[in-house]
């Protein structure tokens, strides 16, 4: 039935896209099975979502009820084989090619519903290269969230020519009407439209500090206080993640042949030496580590 509410939904991945996705899930009533490959990435997944719906009471936004509510419709596993009965499935690991198709391959095998919506929450791989990878290409589509996925508003939603109308029909409803985001369409093509624009702004910034242009402070600042951004492109950078930052810009570099795409070496420095942004405790700024496991 391709017009059965979507309840029974499947998060692989728990890092902090996987994680905040499950959590809006979980919180618009969904039972979600969240998936990470180990015990000690599925606790350190658990323990961010649980974190951060403790935010959600503290800010005032869930109560006591709400966040018990919601743990209680979050179950994990390590066995992916268990996402057999879910109608939408969200792809939420590291950006890699190879990592990603593998587990959409995998999927394809395991999902039952012939028109469940396997989706993934890649920036960057084409989700045509996604889709390819299974025998059920019109079940695939991509569903790009934004961090903090709590807070942001935004789902990028991306066919395929093959995708299915009626898939993207239910990636559209549930990600409007159940999850309360609101959905731009973007064509398939690396970095889709928020990232097409976001990343080369990103780079720019880190070659600001590269050539001494200016400090880290005194850009943010600058962006915020000059252009009313909520933070500056330092720590937004630090806030998405470095290597997920550096990841994105070789896909779109390697897709559009730009140098403007081309990670700079600070970038690539930082990212070989550990110094991954906020999940890793030190970026362009230190951060204090919360949770052990973080990735
Ligand atoms: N989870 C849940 N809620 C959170 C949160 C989180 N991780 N982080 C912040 N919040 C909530 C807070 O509880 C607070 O709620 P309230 O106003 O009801 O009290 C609100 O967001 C504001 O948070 P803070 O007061 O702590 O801090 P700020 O006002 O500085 O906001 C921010 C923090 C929401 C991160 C804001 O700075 C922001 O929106 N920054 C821009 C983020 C952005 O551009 N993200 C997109 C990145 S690109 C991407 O994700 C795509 C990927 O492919 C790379």
């Amino acid at each position: 039935m391709t017009s059965q509410k979507i309840t029974r939904v499947g998060i692989v991945g728990a890092g902090q896209m996987g994680a905040g996705i499950a959590e809006v899930c979980a919180r618009a009533q969904a039972d979600v099975l969240v998936y990470e490959s180990t015990r000690d990435l599925l606790s350190a997944g658990r323990a961010r979502i649980l974190s951060s719906l403790d935010r959600g009471v503290s800010s005032g936004k869930l109560t006591e009820r709400e966040r018990d509510q919601a743990a209680d419709r979050l179950t994990f596993t390590s066995d992916l084989n268990d996402f057999a009965d879910r109608q939408l499935v969200c792809e939420a690991v590291v950006e890699d090619e190879a990592v990603k198709t593998a587990i959409f391959t995998d999927l394809d095998k395991i999902v039952d519903d012939p028109h469940a919506v396997l989706a993934s929450n890649t920036s960057s791989i084409a989700i045509m290269k996604l889709a390819t990878a299974t025998q059920s290409a019109a079940r695939v589509i991509g569903l790009h969230f934004f961090n903090p996925v709590p807070v942001l508003p935004l789902v990028e939603l991306v066919t395929t020519p093959v995708t299915a109308p009626e898939v993207t029909a239910r990636a559209e409803t549930f990600a409007h009407d159940v999850l309360g985001k609101q959905v731009i369409r973007s064509a398939d093509r690396s970095g889709f439209v928020v990232n097409a624009l976001l990343v080369p702004y990103l780079l720019s910034a880190i070659r600001m500090v590269e050539s001494r242009f200016s400090t880290v402070e005194d850009i943010d600042r600058a962006m915020m206080l000059g252009c009313a951004h909520p933070m500056g492109p330092l720590k937004l950078a630090d806030l998405v993640g470095l290597d997920t930052v550096k990841a994105i810009a070789d896909k779109m570099h390697e897709e559009f042949d730009e140098p403007l795409y081309a990670p700079p070496p600070l970038l690539v420095q930082m990212v070989t030496s550990g110094r991954l942004g906020k999940k890793a405790g030190h970026g362009f700024y230190e951060y204090e580590r919360v949770l052990a496991g973080k990735r």
